[in-house]
């Protein structure tokens, strides 16, 4: 009996130990998983971290950019201030630099007048004479209607254009169609750098939101390009082929010939 009941008490420890040590590690593994699982959140955690940079990088980027945009915008909004009021500045100076040649022109004009040989070419500068006073006074409107006291300032080209017109004059004989060919050719230079000068003139005043100002300038447009359509006609009309069959000799002859006809008369 008692050795039987020993026996079962010897059975019953190893088999409590067991139950004990499955307890262990059943409480081992449990303390395992939570590791792990901590572990693991740790990681998710972690990657979160490291994945959340990207995403404050794009913010910051995106702050970054419209901030950069903010400031890009400011200076373009400064600069199309200034371009305006350069723009302003350029409109002014060259309506002074017209003005001045305006001016100019009005000396010249009867000195070409009085050096053309056909009385129509004659008559298209008395006629463009009486039109540049008219335009000398649609620029000092101009001026006025801007705020501005008329001002000339001399201009360079129109200068030199107008020398290589007295040129011609000295270059050519008096009485010849030559003559007038290079007095249609210097007026007709002339013409192109106004009408190149009032275009541009009307195009900027239009920019600047001078409506009235350019309505006023583009009348002289149109009356520059019609002077320089009629010295094409005058050209093409015969002043032009006239001229083709002038030599020194011919031209020599007929004067003494002009000479000698008033010469009878006065007899
Ligand atoms: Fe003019």
């Amino acid at each position: 009996m008692r050795s039987t009941s020993s026996g079962k008490k010897k059975s019953a420890r190893p088999a409590a130990r067991s139950a004990k040590a499955a307890t262990k590690k059943a409480a081992a593994k449990k303390t395992a998983n939570k590791k792990t699982a901590s572990k693991k959140s740790v990681a998710k955690k972690t990657v979160a971290k490291k994945a959340a940079p990207p995403a404050r990088k794009a913010a910051v980027t995106k702050k970054k950019a419209a901030s950069s945009r903010s400031q890009a915008a400011a200076p373009r909004t400064a600069k199309k201030i200034n371009k305006e009021y350069l723009l302003q500045d350029l409109f002014f100076n060259e309506l002074k630099d017209v003005y001045w040649a305006e001016k100019h022109l009005t000396k010249v004009l009867p000195k070409m007048e009085k050096a053309a040989t056909s009385d129509k070419l004659k008559k298209a500068f008395a006629t463009h004479l009486q039109q540049t006073m008219g335009q000398i006074k649609r620029l000092e409107q101009a001026f006025e209607m801007l705020g501005e006291k008329a001002q000339a300032k001399k201009c360079d080209a129109m200068a030199g254009i107008t020398r290589e017109g007295d040129e011609i004059i000295s270059d050519t004989k008096k009485g010849t169609e030559t003559r007038d060919v290079g007095l249609i050719l210097a007026a007709q230079k002339v013409e192109h750098y106004e009408i190149a000068t009032y275009g541009s003139l009307v195009t900027i005043a239009h920019t600047i939101n001078k409506r009235d100002v350019a309505n006023l300038l583009a009348q002289t447009l149109k009356e520059e390009k019609e002077t320089d359509a009629l010295l094409t006609e005058l050209a093409t009309s015969g002043v032009n082929e006239d001229a083709t069959g002038e030599t020194e000799d011919n031209t020599e002859k007929e004067s003494e010939g002009i000479m000698a006809s008033i010469g009878e008369m006065l007899q």
